[in-house]
């Protein structure tokens, strides 16, 4: 399982919780060292440094609240045969509800769709507003690799 830009690990603490094996990757991993399931690992995914996660696939991969589109085909990469990824950021339509408000910074629409597209197959897919936990417009996707 890989949780990416993971932050404080509120995902990667989800699924370790429940057994899961978890890489953690953050610039910032002050928050995730010594947990228990959980590998953290320290990497800046946008100074354009070779991709952290060379020749490993995984189970299960989510990406929730960060965009940096140059991953997106390293991502795809990394779904394991039989594995799932999701992903749900930000999209257009979110600069009238705060921030992220710089479009560069927000999803057009169907941009997840093209995320998986080439070599995985959707089997859901929303861009919406969301009232929780605060209102937004996201999208979001979850796609896997038959
Ligand atoms: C809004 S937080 C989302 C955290 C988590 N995914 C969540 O939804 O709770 C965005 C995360 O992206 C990480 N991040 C931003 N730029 C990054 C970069 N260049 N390389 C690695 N991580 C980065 C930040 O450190 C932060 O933890």
């Amino acid at each position: 399982m890989l949780d990416l830009a993971a932050g404080g690990g509120r995902h990667a603490r989800f699924f370790a919780a429940r057994g899961h094996p978890v890489v953690a990757v953050d610039r910032d991993i002050s928050a995730l060292a010594g947990l228990a399931g959980i590998e953290a690992l320290a990497a800046d995914l946008e100074d354009g440094s070779p991709w952290p996660l060379a020749g490993r696939t995984f189970a299960g991969i989510v990406v929730t609240n960060y965009l940096h589109r140059p991953l997106f085909a390293a991502l795809r990469k990394s779904v394991a045969p039989g594995g799932a990824l999701i992903y749900e950021t930000f999209a257009r339509g979110n600069e009238r509800y705060g921030k992220p408000s710089n479009p560069d910074f927000l999803l057009a629409d169907n941009e997840l769709l093209s995320l998986a597209l080439p070599g995985l197959a959707v089997v859901a897919y929303e861009h919406l507003y969301v009232e929780s936990p605060r209102p937004a417009i996201v999208q979001r996707v979850a796609a896997v690799r038959r």
